[in-house]
């Protein structure tokens, strides 16, 4: 850590938590709660809450959570300083000069090194792009009509002939190997050492969605193999989590992004005025990527090539970005393969002529589908409507399915009834068979792992954490002794702490963590709970969970004892049966009339 606890405190206070999330998540209150879809994997109903009085996070779908530090890191991408410069800035308080010190500098962890070491290659290429010893790669981006402008907003740059060219100057700045070989900028081999992993090639930095240069793709000037080079994956560079263009297309104005599949591309439709367009990385569109985009958007425009790959490209990614809750259209390229060509062929007002007449996902899919079917068969026909109903069945809302019926007859001009019929014998069949969302899935797994008593644990202090009144009444019968796991002990610790001192404030408890895994831990830790309906029941299972809590103790300090302890055991025993007949006076009752 490099800022006090009371620095970190002074900025959490000034960011209240329900504020900032809302700059990023569309929040609706429920009870004491804010609720929203989680931004950090695909759901279609709201397992994301927001605790005001807490000043928390947390995902009962996918186990995200924390304090608003946490949430800016996973959010933003950043790192504990970097959450905490973002906040800081953003409540208006400024860090002391000390914080940014040559020992917190030389205290920065391999991301930020790594961070800052392509940084530095960026600038090195982009320079190497504008001398003399770059003209070569200046003429092929000229020769493909990039303006100057462009070049400059896409940053890119040039690695000349000499394979050591960038490895030099690294190396004299006094950049150790070990962390050239973390940055993805060198290779290694026996004969020659470590040397560049890009030599003439022109280079497009990558950026992440903070303009912060992760990774290169560079690409042969002519005819070479393999035409583009791209990063290996690093510590900071994950090509299935960014896509290229994604810093500059988040703030466009439009509502709709493009996804397109090359650097080109990207680059030539900004030019051309779409700065709404991005790219994946010479991979194929990922489920993350689906999760990113409907950040950002609702609504997709595919503008992937024509040619058969990039039709498989698009079957691939239409189901993903549906799960996603991303609605998708894609849009007709011919006679040209690509974007880039489109635009140099037929010119910008052309492209948005395409971009407007860009189909629906399902008629798209209907369209690669109809191929496979001989239309003049009527056997074969028929099978084709088959198929289609089977789809139209799946859908989950029936207004859903009444528009694309209405939409396959106007197309096919076939009879209305006999399609609303056919998928009607699909969904009584119990055809639609929906794949269960990964969330759910997940959430089994975890709660399976739960012992009971963990979650007695937890279930405690979520509770004594929103109902601070009853902290006289636990702390008579429970220790934070009695905790048995590390973290929860810890947690317990410090939290009856805040509670004798009647300063309850879970989120600074967060923050005491330094590592994100703890601190997920923390944020899970205050958010138990069970499915008890009345107050009654809620109040049994306090009361229960502090049963359970007690007995695991005594039986775990037990089996701790050495077995010639004799003493130690009776003691023990003595101690424990007279907590045993104290418990019987254990009250809980919780506050009438608050939620
Ligand atoms: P130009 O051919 O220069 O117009 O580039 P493009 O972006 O149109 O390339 P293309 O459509 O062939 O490929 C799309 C994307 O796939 C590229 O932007 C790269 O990210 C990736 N890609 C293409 N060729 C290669 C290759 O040989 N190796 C790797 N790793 N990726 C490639
Ligand atoms: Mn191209």
């Amino acid at each position: 850590m490099f800022y006090s606890e009371d620095l970190i405190e002074e900025i959490r206070l000034q960011n209240d938590i329900v504020s900032v999330v809302s700059g990023y998540v569309r929040l609706q209150r429920r009870g004491n709660n804010y609720f929203g879809l989680c931004p950090f994997h695909n759901e279609k109903s709201p397992s994301f809450s927001v605790s005001p009085g807490k000043q928390m996070y947390y995902c009962f779908g996918c186990g995200a959570g924390g304090s608003v530090f946490n949430f800016i890191m996973q959010y933003e991408n950043y790192t504990f300083p970097e959450a905490v410069q973002f906040l800081a800035n953003r409540a208006g308080i400024s860090l002391p000069e000390q914080e940014f010190s040559e020992e917190a500098r030389r205290a920065r962890d391999l991301r930020s090194s790594v961070l800052e070491l392509n940084k530095t290659a960026a600038k090195f290429y982009y320079y190497q792009l504008r001398s003399p010893q770059g003209q070569r790669g200046m003429e092929y981006l000229k020769n493909r009509a990039l303006s100057d402008e462009t070049m400059q907003h896409f940053g890119l740059g040039f690695a000349g002939p000499d394979g050591k060219l960038l490895y030099r100057y690294l190396k004299k700045q006094g950049v150790s190997d070990q962390l050239l070989k973390e940055s993805g900028l060198m290779q290694v081999n026996e004969r020659q050492g470590m040397y560049d992993k890009f030599w003439n090639r022109v280079m497009f930095p990558i950026m992440d969605a903070n303009h912060r240069v992760i990774g290169f793709g560079g690409r042969v000037m002519g005819d070479g193999k393999p035409k583009y080079l791209n990063s290996p994956e690093t510590v900071i560079f994950d090509k299935s989590r960014n896509l290229y263009g994604l810093n500059f297309a988040r703030s466009s104005k439009e509502n709709y992004l493009l996804v397109c599949e090359g650097y080109m591309d990207v680059i030539a439709m900004h030019q051309a005025g779409f700065t709404n367009a991005v790219a994946s990385l010479g991979t194929a569109l990922t489920s993350q990527h689906a999760t990113i985009l409907k950040r950002y958007t609702d609504e997709v425009i595919l503008t992937y090539d024509s040619d058969e790959a990039g039709v498989r490209a698009a079957l691939r990614a239409i189901p993903m970005l549906k799960e996603a809750g991303v609605s998708t259209r894609v849009l007709h390229m011919n006679p040209c393969k690509d974007p880039d060509e489109f635009i140099k062929t037929y010119g910008t007002d052309a492209f948005r002529e395409r971009i407007d007449q860009a189909e629906n996902s399902f008629l798209f899919e209907l369209s690669v589908l109809e191929k496979s079917y001989d239309m003049k068969d009527p056997d074969s026909k028929t099978r084709f409507f088959q198929a289609v109903a089977a789809k139209i069945a799946g859908m989950e809302l029936e207004i859903e399915r009444e528009n694309y019926i209405e939409a396959v007859v106007a197309r096919y001009q076939t009879s209305y009834e006999g399609m609303r019929r056919m998928v009607l014998n699909y969904l009584m069949q119990g055809a639609p068979v929906r794949t269960a969302p990964r969330p759910s899935v997940e959430r089994e797994r975890r709660t399976e792992k739960d012992s009971g008593i963990l979650k007695s644990q937890r279930l405690l202090l979520t509770r004594l954490a929103e109902y601070p009144e009853l902290f006289a009444a636990v702390s008579a019968y429970v220790r934070p002794e009695d905790f048995t796991d590390g973290i929860y002990r810890e947690v317990a610790g410090m939290l009856f702490d805040q509670l004798a001192q009647n300063q309850l404030n879970p989120a600074r408890i967060v923050n005491h963590f330094t590592e994100p895994d703890q601190q997920r831990q923390v944020a899970q830790i205050f958010n138990t709970d069970l499915p008890t309906e009345t107050i009654e029941e809620q109040e049994k299972a306090i009361a229960d969970s502090i049963r359970l809590i007690i007995s695991n103790s005594t039986e775990q300090r037990k089996s701790l004892l050495e077995p010639t302890d004799l003493q130690g055991l009776q003691n023990l025993m003595m101690e424990s049966r007279k907590r045993m007949a104290d418990l019987k006076k254990l009250h809980i009752s919780l506050p009438r009339g608050k939620e």
